[in-house]
């Protein structure tokens, strides 16, 4: 066993730490406050290759390990859990499934410019009647032959307005059930797609989260990803993998909230002495260490076990359901130790614990990880 992070390793979680600092840190609140989708700073991610960071550089990518994406991943969410999402959802869900699944020609139209961060993608499965039960989606694609015909309504997608190139989970074959469904690549603009509202929600307000509305979208047989009816078991690997990406946000989201609360507890005098100096404080500042040491390891051992490809899903399932649980418990106890000030949002640590939330939420709720795990236990 062996807990060294490699020169390449420590160079990127460095590189990670210093874009955040300098570039993400000083309009975080502001985006957070606007809603603002941080356009230059995603331009940024491409150039330094954090939105493409395990795809094989003759695809327009860094080529690193998944160790690597954690460590950039971990970085980033300390200071800014709508950018670490953007950079997710394009890593792990879109430019993993084009890259493993993908032909030749897809790879070099559409990968190319995603991994390289010129365009940015989203992954479409969630649908309004379609969420956890994600065989359930009604969002279908007729086949005509040469191309598809593509009805219906996504919801909740990340990126949705931002991205360039979606990839949509769509049922060709109700009888079928799972094994019916395709995934398709849709290119924003194509005829018939709109899309809707953008979200205001509790966290990560800096990204854009969108439905998605097809009406008689017509796609190219050669715009679907794997074999036909392949389009689930895609989804469910893609997640696998997005999973340890979202654990590493949560792990981000929960260590950002410890280095204030150090840094906070040593500046706060009350009753004499700094608050770092009071049991009380102790006590929170160790349990809250402790746990997020325990979710890091969580998160590396599903990580490592990708890059030695070996499988990873309830490894993956078990990194987020802890990590996203220790990130809302100790974000809450976060604003605690800041007293009143962390209420305000000067602080960051109240934008911390709304940003948390979610990372019970997406790529699976808590609940859908324990049924991963539970079924891993039980096969
Ligand atoms: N890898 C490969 N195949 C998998 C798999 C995996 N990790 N998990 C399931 N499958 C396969 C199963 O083997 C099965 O295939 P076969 O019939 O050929 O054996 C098929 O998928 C269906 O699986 P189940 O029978 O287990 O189906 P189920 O309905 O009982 O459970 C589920 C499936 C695990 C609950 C799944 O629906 C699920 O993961 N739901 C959560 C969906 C989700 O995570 N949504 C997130 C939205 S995307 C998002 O949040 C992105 C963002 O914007 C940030």
């Amino acid at each position: 066993m062996n807990f060294n992070l490699t020169e390449e390793q420590l160079a990127v979680q460095q590189a990670a730490r210093d874009f955040a600092q300098n570039e993400l840190l000083p309009g975080v609140i502001e985006r957070d406050n606007k809603q603002q989708f941080p356009t230059d700073q995603v331009r940024q991610m491409g150039e330094l290759g954090f939105l493409g960071m395990m795809i094989d550089p003759k695809y327009g990518g860094a080529g690193l390990d998944t160790i690597s994406y954690i460590l950039a991943m971990e970085e980033i969410s300390k200071v800014d859990a709508s950018a670490s999402v953007i950079m997710s959802v394009n890593n792990s869900l879109v430019c993993w499934g084009l890259e493993t699944f993908g032909t030749e020609e897809q790879k070099q139209k559409f990968l190319v410019p995603l991994a390289s961060g010129k365009k940015i993608g989203a992954f479409c499965l969630s649908e309004p009647e379609a969420g956890s039960d994600a065989t359930s989606l009604h969002t279908s694609a007729i086949d005509k032959g040469d191309h598809y015909l593509l009805n219906g309504t996504k919801n909740l997608i990340t990126n949705g307005n931002s991205a360039s190139t979606y990839i949509i989970m769509a049922q060709t074959d109700p009888e079928k059930r799972h094994k019916g469904i395709n995934a398709l690549i849709v290119e924003k603009g194509s005829e018939g797609l709109t899309v809707g509202k953008k979200e205001d929600k509790l966290g990560i307000r800096g990204s854009d989260t969108h439905s998605l509305m097809f009406s008689d979208v017509k796609v190219p047989k050669e715009n679907r990803v794997g074999e036909d009816g392949f389009g689930f078991t895609l989804a469910m690997k893609c997640l696998s993998g997005g999973r340890i990406g979202i654990a590493a946000q949560a792990l981000g989201i929960a260590s950002g909230a410890l280095e204030l609360s150090i840094k906070y507890s040593k500046e706060r005098k009350a009753f004499g002495k700094p608050i770092a100096e009071h049991q009380g404080i102790h006590f929170k500042l160790a349990e809250m260490a402790t746990e997020i040491e325990a979710a890091r390891y969580l998160v590396f051992k599903a990580a490592w076990l990708k890059d030695q490809k070996q499988d990873y899903g309830q490894a993956s399932a078990m990194a987020k359901l802890y990590a996203s649980k220790v990130a809302m418990k100790w974000t809450v106890e976060a604003v605690q130790i800041h007293g009143g000030y962390g209420y305000v949002k000067e602080y960051h640590v109240e934008r911390l614990m709304r940003d948390a939330k979610i990372t019970q939420i997406y790529e699976g709720t808590s609940e859908i990880q324990k049924i991963v795990i539970a079924r891993g236990l039980l096969k």
